[in-house]
């Protein structure tokens, strides 16, 4: 008895999401162009062109095949580091993202990486983004260490969205043969 009705609760249940499903699917034809209206206007307000995907404009810059390689790889890190960054930020381990950031991405990470004969092959342009990515990291590694007394995440997430301005700004300008 119980189980019977159990049973039929449960096929009621069905029925009434199968109706509302249904319901909810033609709601969505019919207003799927206001939607998308919506949600044209919401990303335009925050970030202008995430849906723009224009033509590629970047600029081609032709690398040797085993630099190319390396500067990947070290890209790679970079992104890694950024992660590894974050992490840390999340447990209130700033004097560990200050060490990643500078180490990995900032001033004394140029011996590392090539910097130097990569620095010969870039254009001006491109060499100077690289620069000045280094340089945010560094002064990221500096608000990190003020934020292990003060505990101002605020501004940490301030300086390291510095840090990966220069990572868009290099990747919308510049790509690799
Ligand atoms: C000075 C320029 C420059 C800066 C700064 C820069 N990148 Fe790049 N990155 C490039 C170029 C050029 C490529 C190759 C893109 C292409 O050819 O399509 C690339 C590729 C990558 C890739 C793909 C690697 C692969 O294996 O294909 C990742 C991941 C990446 N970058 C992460 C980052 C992150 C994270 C940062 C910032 C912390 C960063 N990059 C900063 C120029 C830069």
């Amino acid at each position: 008895m119980a189980l019977n009705r159990l049973k039929q609760g449960f096929w009621v249940a069905c029925g009434v999401t199968l109706v509302a499903g249904i319901a909810w699917a033609q709601h969505d034809m019919k207003h799927g162009d206001e939607h998308k209206g919506h949600h044209a206007e919401a990303h335009g307000k925050g970030s202008a062109h995430a849906h723009d995907f224009g033509p590629d404009t970047r600029e081609l810059v032709k690398y040797p095949a085993k630099m190319r390689e390396h500067t990947l790889a070290g890209m790679r890190d970079h992104l890694k580091a950024i992660q590894e960054i974050q992490a840390a930020l999340s447990r209130d381990q700033f004097d560990a993202a200050a060490e990643v950031a500078e180490q990995r991405l900032g001033m004394s990470s140029l011996g590392r990486h090539g910097a130097a004969e990569s620095s010969k092959v870039m254009p001006a342009g491109m060499a100077a983004i690289g620069t000045q990515m280094h340089r945010a990291a560094s002064q990221f590694a500096v608000v990190a260490r003020d934020a292990s007394a003060t505990g101002d995440l605020k501004a940490t997430l301030k300086a390291l969205s510095h840090v990966t301005a220069q990572c868009v700004a290099c990747h919308a300008a510049y790509k690799l043969q």
